[in-house]
């Protein structure tokens, strides 16, 4: 099967009220794990490629390795998407790739760190909707910045997203995903206490926007034993926390569809081989320590695709090509 334009995945999603993951791919033997897990749930499955995944893999490599993986498992819808794509010049780069979906995140400037003004944001993002649109293309946009909200101390550094202004970012642009902020921030460090989400934003932008789909970044839960293991076999990290998966079922009753993780495949990946290498100090077959990880990771991404009510969906619906994609755009 042809890789499927994101939309389609998440429009199924809307239609039956679940989550899609979408998993961060560097390697082969992380994407083996993801694909393996999607096409034993029987389910969609979003996989995301950072810039700094396209650099360590030097692209064509990995690129080459999703289409493949697209081949040899037709009854999975799979979309390959950018993960915070940062200019027009790599949108067009990654579209010219074979890239079914790009996220353009307009909330940061090309730094990755100063925040964009909510004009320049739209600017990118429309130009990015002009390109991709009339290629089949999807496209995600992000308004606001990720970061934890502590239960009592002001965050100072988050911007989170304002409904109204959703509003107006989605009208002005006309992008078909939008990544909130409420709270969530990347990595294994998510909250020092209590996890705080502010689901009313969710509610609200939801209410105002019914037909755009709605992404969590952020959203590893960084499960206890994952870091224990780490932990238990030489690793340091510690007082790790994330975002407790009832939590995210509970955004996924109010709207969110595309559920973004990294942070968890890293840690199951880094666990099992640590684990490996201590239990077996006379080995020094990669294979054998590579597969551990893969192992790790798919059981892991098994278990979420049970958890966001994505497993069994793969067969809903015959997933579209960019081609059909092409008519449903109206921008
Ligand atoms: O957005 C963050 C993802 O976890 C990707 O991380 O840029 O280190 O590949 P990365
Ligand atoms: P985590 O760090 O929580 O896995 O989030 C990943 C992400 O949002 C990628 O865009
Ligand atoms: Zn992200």
């Amino acid at each position: 099967m042809p890789l499927v334009p994101m939309r389609q995945i998440l429009a199924e999603a809307e239609k039956g009220n679940y989550g899609v993951g979408a998993f961060n791919v560097n390697n082969m033997e992380q994407l083996q794990a993801i694909v393996n897990a999607a096409a034993g749930q029987k389910a969609p499955v979003i996989l995301q490629v950072s810039r700094g995944a396209l650099e360590y893999s030097e692209k064509e490599y990995l690129v080459a390795m999703i289409r493949v993986a697209a081949q040899k498992n037709p009854e999975i819808p799979i979309a390959m998407h950018l993960d915070h794509g940062s200019s027009l010049e790599l949108v067009k780069e990654v579209i010219d790739l074979g890239f079914t979906s790009v996220m353009i995140d307009g909330s940061l400037e090309e730094d990755g760190k100063t925040p964009r003004s909510f004009e320049s944001n739209v600017r990118l993002t429309r130009e990015v909707v002009q390109y991709a649109h009339p290629r089949g293309v999807t496209v995600e946009g992000e308004l606001g910045t990720l970061g934890g909200i502590e239960e009592d101390i002001a965050a100072s550094e988050v911007i989170l997203t304002d409904p109204r202004q959703a509003g107006r970012f989605v009208a002005e642009t006309g992008v078909d995903a939008l990544a909130l902020a409420i709270g969530t921030s990347h990595g294994a460090y998510k909250f020092k206490k209590q996890p705080v989400l502010r689901m009313d934003i969710i509610r609200e932008v939801k209410k105002l926007l019914p037909e755009t789909f709605l992404v969590m970044h952020g959203s590893s839960s960084v499960p206890r034993e994952l870091v224990d293991e780490v932990n238990a076999y030489g690793g340091k990290v510690p007082g790790a926390m994330g975002v407790p998966i009832p939590m995210i079922q509970e955004a996924i009753g109010l709207g969110i569809r595309k559920i973004n993780i990294d942070t968890d495949g890293r840690l199951a990946f880094t666990g099992a081989i640590r684990r490996y290498m201590v239990e077996n100090p006379a080995v020094f077959d990669q294979r054998k320590y590579l597969a551990a990880g893969r192992e790790a990771i798919k059981s892991w991404v098994e278990r979420k695709m049970q958890d966001f009510g994505t497993a069994g969906h793969a067969g809903d619906y015959t997933p579209a090509s960019l081609e059909d994609m092409k008519t449903l755009y109206t921008r």
